[in-house]
């Protein structure tokens, strides 16, 4: 079997760290169980480009358990846990990963992924899909479906279905309500605030923090800051979620506003140069800047490195850039993901629940998928409810149900006051 990982005396430290998040993966291993009998993915071939960590590893397992041969190559060069890609080659899961990697490598395993002439893919953020469509037409005939996990690979999904260029059927995990209102809310708010913890170990109560975007991440990263006493100030585009966060209680400012004011700025919209030169230009001596959504492009990092005279990295994940005026910003994880570059990722009790869909609609692409066409599709509601309940069940939590009445009241238009 071929793979490329960084290490493979690893292997012990990562199957330990495995262990540890499957503890958490109640849905998920209750699913594998299933997969272990029924054995729905035998014979198929499925690559996948997710972050290696210990919960995409319980993933990985489940999918090999359900007879699927898997090959695993990083959706970001910087969230690799090289212990945990070792332990999953061990696994005989294809792993080409290794934490660090340049663009190039980054790349190169893509390429290595698709080799396996896969008949599924599963991607996080579509460089996987991307790179099939433009640069591997020699596998994308046998590919016959796919996942998308996160907001900013079913955006680009969308706009390759509508620009006609879609070859296959995916299947929008994120969008799935146990994924989104659980993973991009809970999940980043927590993991990201551990990232700005463990990057910098800087008191946030009192302390300005400004998080742009008020989607379902930017509302659980500012959640979790002013949990921890931190002053948020939100800035957003879209007035029905700007009017959201004035609700919820935060300021809502123009970011030219927000900049002279700010002392740490988080990043998760999805979007590009959200933070740009006219913003740093007016920052404060010793703003930290990060990002949390997908790509690092959030910061204008090439207007960071023009407008600095010095740069230099301070500590693991911080680096220091020293403008004319004798300002510091410091820049942190390089723009990339602060959960996955400098924590963990999110906490395994919520990847229980977007991998649980995950496997689930790998199972469902397996059997067919209903003939679906080369589009964006929801995961079926079905899988999204069994996941409620099964989440539900492995947290001990059990709820009402409806009396006769009540269901034929919900059901009816004739009983008014
Ligand atoms: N770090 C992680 O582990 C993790 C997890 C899930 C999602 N993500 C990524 O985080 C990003 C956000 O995801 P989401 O689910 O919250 O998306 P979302 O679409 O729900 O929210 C994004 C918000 O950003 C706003 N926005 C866009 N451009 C803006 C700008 N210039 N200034 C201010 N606000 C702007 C939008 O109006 C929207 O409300 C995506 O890239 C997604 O892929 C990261």
């Amino acid at each position: 079997m071929e793979f490329h990982v960084r290490d493979q005396d690893l292997t012990a430290a990562g199957r330990a760290r495995i262990a540890w998040a499957e503890r958490e993966m109640h849905v998920l291993r209750r699913i594998r169980d299933r997969f272990v009998r029924e054995r729905p993915l035998a014979g198929v071939r499925i690559a996948a480009c997710l972050h290696v960590t210990a919960e995409t590893a319980a993933l990985a397992r489940t999918l090999v358990a359900g007879g699927a041969t898997v090959r695993l190559c990083a959706s970001n060069p910087l969230s690799t846990q090289d212990d945990v890609a070792a332990a999953l080659v061990e696994e005989q899961v294809g792993v080409f990963a290794v934490r660090g990697e340049d663009r190039e490598t980054y790349y190169r395993h893509i390429q290595q992924a698709l080799d396996l002439r896969p008949h599924l893919t599963l991607d996080d953020g579509a460089d996987l899909v991307t790179t099939a469509h433009e640069q591997r037409r020699d596998v994308l005939g046998g590919i016959t479906g796919g996942t998308e996990e996160t907001t900013t690979g079913v955006i680009r999904l969308r706009a390759m279905a509508r620009d006609g260029v879609l070859r296959y059927p995916i299947i929008a995990v994120n969008d799935a309500r146990t994924k989104h209102l659980f993973d991009n809310r809970y999940g980043t708010g927590q993991s990201t605030i551990d990232g700005l913890l463990r990057a910098t170990n800087l008191l946030l109560a009192g302390r300005t923090v400004v998080v742009c975007g008020y989607g379902l991440c930017g509302r659980g990263v500012a959640m979790r800051a002013r949990g921890l006493g931190a002053r948020v100030i939100v800035t957003e585009v879209d007035p029905l979620r700007a009017l959201e966060a004035v609700m919820d209680g935060y300021q809502v400012l123009r970011l030219a506003e927000a900049a002279p004011a700010g002392e740490v700025f988080i990043t998760v919209t999805g979007n590009r140069d959200v933070i740009r030169r006219e913003h740093l230009e007016r920052m404060r001596d010793g703003a930290v800047l990060a990002n949390s959504g997908h790509f690092n492009v959030e910061i204008d990092i090439p207007a960071l490195e023009d407008l600095a005279q010095a740069k230099q990295r301070v500590r693991e994940h911080v680096d220091e850039y020293r403008l004319p005026d004798g300002r510091r910003l410091y820049l942190l994880a390089e723009g990339r993901l602060l959960n996955l570059a400098a924590a963990e990722g999110h906490p395994a009790a919520v990847m229980d629940m977007s991998f649980a869909n995950q496997a689930l609609a790998v199972e469902y692409l397996a059997r067919g998928g209903r003939g679906l066409a080369p589009a964006v599709h929801p995961v079926p509601g079905e899988i999204d409810a069994a996941v409620a309940e099964l989440k539900l069940a492995a947290m001990g939590i059990t709820l009402d149900a409806l009396t006769p009445e009540q269901r034929r009241y919900l059901a009816s238009w004739s009983e008014g006051t």
